[in-house]
Parts: C-alpha cells; structure tokens; sequence
C-alpha cells in the first residue's frame, strides 16, 4: 500500500461530474478571460472568507507581490517576514523591489514571532513598511498581535495565507493572499491566486494591477501586470469552494486522529485546533531522528516531504541580505526537525495507523 502526500486523483473522482459540467460550460461559453465565471467565483470567494473583496490572480506569489505593489511598498522600503518559508514570501518582497528583513519563527508555531517583531522595529525602523506573516502549514500566525504592532508603528500587513485556505482568522491584514496550487487546500487545475480584503480602494487597485494596469481599456494609468485568472481556473474552483467546509473537516479529523495516535512519542505535534486549515500536518522530531523517520517511511512506501530544508537567510540567493547561520536559531533549529505526513481530506484511519505504526516503531 503506498501512500502520496496529497492525492488529487481520489478528489476528482469524488467530484468529477460537477468538474467536468463546469468545464464544458466554459467552453461552451467560450468564454475564458475575465468573464462572468470569474465574477462569480470571486463573490462567492469573498463570501466565505467573510471579507468585502476577493480579487483573483493568476497565482500565489503573484497575489503576495501585487499586494504589496498595491499597498506602494517598493524601492527603499523594507518589509518584515519569516526566514521559514516557501521562497515565493521573500520573492515578492524583492519583485517589488523592496528588501526583507527577517525576524525569527516562535518555537511552538514555526510562525513569525510578534516580541521579535517589535524587537526589530525598536532597534531600527530601516525604512519598513509593512509585516507579511505567514500562515505556515495551515496554522494562523499571532495576527492579533502583528495587527495591534502594525497599528502602533503604521505599517501595512500583507498576510500569505497560501496554505491557509479556510483558516478561521479573528483579524485580517490590508490585504491576505491566498494560492490555488493544486495541492492547497482550494487548489485549481494549474496555478492561480487570490487577494482578499475589506478594502476596497485596495481590491480596486488590484483589479487594475492584474490587468496591465488598465483602468479602461487601452488606457494605461500604472505599470501593471498580466495575472489574471482564467475562467476554467474560475469554474473548477466554484465547484471545489461549494466542498472546502467538509474536506476541512476531513482533514481536521486526521490530524487529529494522528496526534492521538503519536501522544504518547516525544515528537513535538501540530496543534490540533479547529481553526486550522492543515494543508500540511508537520510533526517535528528531535535528536537527528527525522532523517531516520523519513526513510523507514519511504521504505514502508509512504511519502513525506520537508518544508523547508533550507531557511530563507542561509539561501544563496540571499546572501546579499548579509545574514548568517545562527541568526535565527529556531527557524534553523525547526530546518533540522520538521517532516511532513501525508494528509488530505481522503486519507484513511488505516493509512495513518500504517503511517503512526511505522513512527513509532522507529522511535
Ligand atoms: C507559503 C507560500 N507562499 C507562497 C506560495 C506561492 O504560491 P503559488 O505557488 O501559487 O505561486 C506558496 C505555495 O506554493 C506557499 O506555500
């Protein structure tokens, strides 16, 4: 029995009527650019998230760097992130031409820490002009907190939130972007993306952003971009939107299923709550035991992956930034630790009892 980290193949199966029904009526409309579907889609979007806007792009980063791009950050300006990432997070900030500054992740959460926020912003501005904190793993990052920091020294929040579609959030940054890789949560078939805000001078830019900068047509007002979503993209994910409620579900039960199965391990476990959205179910393992884990698991036939090997100030590609091992000891430490299982909404409890089997046998 082999099992994939994700299995988009047993989704569609569970869908494939209304998939293929929502494709043929795109092509039938022959409609495929900014069109009716793409209307829709993005009311119903905004509708879920509970938010004024949903402005779709035609991906992740793209969202994270029109976001910012919207907001007016760029040239001279720096924005604080996460070293521990997807690389997309600091590739927005430096598209727009601005320069991250990392501050390091919380041991719990792996997410940005708010005391090493403010931390940063007391020792030097250096120009910041926004936080964008990221969502790692489908577990919220302490937005009460970057909200109220963000207040007190003005700054704008950019939230990536690629892997925390359907994420229940208490606070939401100027402007949350959202990625449809298909292996997120709401994923289409390709790539696209999302920006979702409650306001609507941003969502209005954005719309232009992504369109060349047009505000009619031919006529060019700012430098924009070509990101729009397609309505095929538009149609697929107003079907898979009407499912997300109960493959969150889903996938809340299996992670909380394989966290009481492995209770009883010295694993450090994701929390199981009910606001997590769980893209990913992350366990981390101490004492060099990870890389053993990974291969029994690979032996057992059971993917696994790391998210991330690398964080993002050891990067080569950012060794202009002038950071340095040790800089971050939690998100460094977290690099050596953390292994992600297989999850999905379709994952079965004898999958993860094979999964959990295997763990606990090596450790
Ligand atoms: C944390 C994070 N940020 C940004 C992105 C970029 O999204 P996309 O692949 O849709 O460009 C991803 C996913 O790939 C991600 O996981």
């Amino acid at each position: 029995m082999k099992i994939e980290l994700t299995n988009l193949k047993l989704q569609y199966q569970s869908i494939k009527e209304e998939i293929d029904a929502a494709i043929q009526r795109v092509l039938t409309s022959s409609e495929f650019i900014l069109g009716e579907e793409l209307r829709k889609f993005e009311k119903e979007l905004a509708d879920y998230c509970g938010a004024r806007e949903a402005v779709s792009v035609a991906s992740g980063t793209d969202a994270l760097v029109i976001a910012l791009a919207d907001l007016g950050i760029g040239k001279g300006d720096t924005v604080i992130s996460t070293p521990f990432t997807f690389i997309a997070t600091a590739e927005a900030i430096v598209r727009v031409g601005a320069k991250p500054i990392f501050v390091d992740v919380h041991p719990r959460t792996l997410n940005i820490d708010p005391i090493k926020i403010e931390q940063c912003l007391n020792r030097d501005r250096q120009n910041t002009k926004a936080i964008l904190p990221v969502h790692l793993y489908g577990q919220m990052a302490d937005m009460p907190e970057i909200m109220e920091i963000a207040q007190k020294y003005n700054l704008k929040v950019v939230e990536d939130a690629a892997q925390a579609m359907g994420a229940k959030a208490e606070a939401i940054g100027d402007a949350r972007c959202l990625s449809f890789f298909p292996a997120k949560n709401l994923g289409a078939y390709g790539d696209g993306g999302a920006i979702i805000t409650d306001n609507s001078e941003v969502a209005n830019r954005a719309k232009v952003l992504r369109n060349h900068g047009s505000v009619n047509k031919y006529h060019y007002s700012v430098k924009g971009f070509n990101s729009r979503l397609d309505n095929l993209q538009a149609a697929i994910l107003r079907v898979k939107l009407r499912h997300l409620d109960e493959w969150l579900k889903m996938r809340q039960a299996n992670a909380a299923y394989y966290n009481q199965l492995l209770k009883d391990s010295d694993l450090i476990l994701p929390p199981s709550n009910e606001q997590a959205a769980f893209n990913y179910y992350t366990i981390r393992a101490k004492n060099n035991q990870r890389d053993k884990l990974q291969k029994a698991l690979k032996e057992g036939g059971i993917a696994t992956t790391i998210y991330y090997p690398l964080c993002l100030h050891l990067q080569e590609v950012y060794k202009d930034l002038g950071y340095k091992q040790g800089d971050f000891p939690v998100a460094e430490q977290a690099q050596e630790e953390v292994l992600s299982l297989p999850m999905y909404a379709e994952l079965k409890s004898e999958e993860i009892e094979k999964i959990t089997g295997i763990i606990k046998e090596v450790i």
